[in-house]
């Protein structure tokens, strides 16, 4: 599948503070939890909703409600969690799950040290969240891992790829639904993404 680059002048306007390097650890994570919010009304548009009936002042009426519990969100650890407060500011009710791995930082490959899903995750809609889609190691890991626990519906949300990565995951998850705010240029020689936002979990834990 080709991947959804979510175009919007707020996401640009956001994306050019989240990208410079002055911005500090708070504005640094409001803006990932904003711009979680765009990508994910996106990912959103074709979810399934029932009729209930409910009464306004005036009157009783037919009204659309999402079915959020069919939806499980799951951040990689550690950068992925910072996009948990803008999901769960638009879908309250959202179940989260949790994949740790991390890259090693000499051969680039992921290494897993946690998994902890909600049960009956088989038959959820998952949509994994991680602010950075590098080399593409880590998503499509992740995305694995969950499949071999039944998943079969996986989207993924992003804020930066890179395209060594969409090309990693359109090849081993071709069914995999990519959200993204912005395709960057390429991966410099240790595997960051160019322009880029630098490490965003550093960024967003204040680790740097
Ligand atoms: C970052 C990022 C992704 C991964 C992307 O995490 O949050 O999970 O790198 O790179 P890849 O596409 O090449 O796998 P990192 O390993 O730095 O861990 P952290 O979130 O704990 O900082
Ligand atoms: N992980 C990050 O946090 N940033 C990059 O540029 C690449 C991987």
């Amino acid at each position: 599948m080709e991947p959804i680059q979510v175009k919007h002048p707020l996401i640009e306007h956001k994306l050019a503070i989240l990208r410079d390097k002055r911005t500090g650890t708070k504005e640094f994570r409001e803006l990932i939890s904003e711009i979680t919010l765009f990508l994910c009304y996106e990912a959103m548009k074709d979810a399934n909703l029932h009729e209930v009936e409910i009464e306004t002042p005036l009157t009783k009426t037919k009204a659309k409600m999402l079915n959020e519990k069919e939806y499980v969100f799951v951040p990689i650890l550690r950068a992925g969690t910072g996009m948990i407060e803008g999901i769960v500011t638009m879908i309250p009710n959202a179940k989260i799950g949790h994949i740790g791995l991390y890259r090693n930082e000499e051969t680039l490959k992921p290494v897993r040290y946690y998994y902890k899903m909600p049960k009956g995750i088989e038959n959820k809609k998952v949509i994994i969240i991680d602010p950075m889609l590098a080399t593409g190691g880590s998503g499509v890991d992740a995305v694995t891992l969950l499949k071999e626990d039944g998943v079969k519906d996986i989207k993924f949300l992003s804020i930066i790829a890179a395209p060594e990565g969409l090309k990693k995951m359109k090849e081993t998850h071709p069914d995999v639904q990519i959200y993204c705010a912005a395709i960057d240029d390429h991966l410099n020689d240790v595997g960051y993404i160019v322009p880029g936002l630098g490490d965003a979990g550093d960024r967003i834990f204040g680790t740097v």
